[in-house]
């Protein structure tokens, strides 16, 4: 297989996220260029709207009017999430903080995640969170309230926790402290600072102090390293040719997946590297290597989380033995992504055993050659274990037929037309 091509990935999801939660809550117009336009940022606009933000129409370019920090109405539903974690965290530290309800509620698969670890915070800065089954899983009502300062040492290493209790924090005009176990990704913290907020980074403790206001600021949306992924993992394996892909995010919390393949054997350079809307972007330039297995470690997990899924299908064709540990976190992401990692990989005809806190994934880059890998792939719903697949399955021989394609859509709308294009 060769491959050839530029292609632009869309925008990243986090800073999109982030970028109309901000944007709503600025003291002004704010303008965001290049905001991902998929299913889960539709989900945020939605929340926003139903808390009486009027969101345009998402589209490439679009001005929010933000209705400052305590200008948020009681909703007029509820807040649907979707499928989206983020939606639900983020919104939920902003909840807390407002003198009224709202109830959030999402899908299937969003509705089995975890949410304690966010209403544990919040509860101890003074808001009520109340869950309406047994668990700790959506539907979840946040009753917010006057919050108080606080100081977190959080137990698993989480962005959206981290960015939950900063935005509670800059809406209660209170100071909170989070200590992070391993450094996480720091969109949330870069763009407070863009906006005015006094945000600090020491020793693996992010402090915010109170801020009476945030300003608006335009924003800028770079290309989604995790989307990248994808198509720096099919030119990894490709038999020849290179892909281009532009303006990519390669901010070192969400770099690693790019260390890894480049340590795996992969040809991938960083061109044209510049600072552009608070971010470092680059053009990442990836070409095949003969490719070898390696280890991740916890401490790598966190600057690769959403990429595990598709280092453990390059781990598949890689010579020798691939190890992930230290990676627990991917049990209750959009599936239990060990098990479908594990499972979908053995489905196809690869090797691979699940452990408590990760994976093992023995490669066979010799014969019988890389490919034929060949099976029904299982996605549970989880658009990344759908493009991981679709991008094993692009290797010419192989007959890999996934359940659910339609659900890329949830970050890369576009994703097969985008697969189809590069394969040559
Ligand atoms: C995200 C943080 C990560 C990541 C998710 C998006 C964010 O989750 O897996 O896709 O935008 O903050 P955790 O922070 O829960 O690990």
């Amino acid at each position: 297989m060769r491959v050839a091509g530029v292609l632009r990935v869309p925008g990243d999801k986090s800073i999109s996220h982030r970028a109309l939660i901000l944007a709503a809550l600025g003291d002004g117009p704010s303008r965001v260029r290049g905001l991902l336009q998929s299913l889960d940022v539709h989900s945020t606009a939605l929340a926003l709207r139903a808390l009486g933000v009027a969101i345009p129409a998402l589209g490439d370019d679009l001005v929010i009017r933000g209705v400052g920090l305590r200008g948020l109405q009681p909703p007029t539903s509820d807040l649907d999430a979707g499928n989206s974690g983020t939606t639900t965290r983020l919104l939920a530290g902003v909840a807390a903080a407002l003198p009224f309800a709202s109830r959030f509620i999402g899908d299937a698969s969003l509705s089995r995640r975890p949410m304690g670890r966010v209403a544990r915070p919040l509860t101890a800065m003074g808001a009520r969170v109340a869950f309406e089954g047994p668990g700790e899983g959506l539907p979840m009502t946040v009753h917010g309230a006057r919050l108080q300062g606080l100081t977190w040492r959080a137990e698993t290493a989480s962005a959206q926790v981290k960015s939950a209790i900063l935005l509670a924090g800059l809406v209660a005009d209170v100071p909170v402290e989070v200590l992070e176990p391993e450094a996480t990704r720091d969109h949330t913290e870069r763009m407070l600072k863009a906006r005015g907020v006094d945000v600090r980074t020491d020793d693996g403790m992010v402090t915010l102090v109170p801020s009476a206001r945030l300003c608006a600021a335009d924003q800028s949306v770079p290309g989604d390293p995790s989307s990248a992924t994808f198509f720096a993992a099919l030119a990894a394996m490709a038999d020849g040719g290179e892909l281009a892909l532009e303006d990519v995010c390669i901010n070192p919390t969400r770099a690693g997946a790019f260390r890894v393949l480049r340590r795996m054997g992969a040809r991938l350079s960083y061109e044209d590297r510049r600072a552009e809307g608070g971010e470092e972007v680059a053009r990442v330039v990836v070409a095949p290597g003969s490719l070898r297995g390696t280890d991740i470690e916890g401490s790598e997990v966190p600057s690769l989380i959403d990429e595990l899924p598709m280092l453990a299908c390059v781990a598949a064709c890689a010579e020798g033995e691939t190890r992930v540990t230290g990676a627990a976190e991917l049990r209750v992401k959009e599936s239990d992504r060990i098990r479908a990692i594990v499972a979908n990989l053995r489905a196809v005809g690869a090797e691979a055993e699940e452990l408590d806190d990760g994976f093992v994934v023995r490669g066979r880059a010799r014969a019988p050659a890389r490919a034929p890998f060949a099976g029904r792939v299982t996605t549970h719903g989880d658009h990344r274990i759908a493009m991981a697949f679709g991008v094993l399955g692009a290797i010419p021989g192989s007959a890999i037929i996934i359940d659910d394609p339609a659900c890329a859509a949830v970050s890369f709308p576009g994703f097969w037309e985008e697969l189809t294009r590069v394969v040559v």
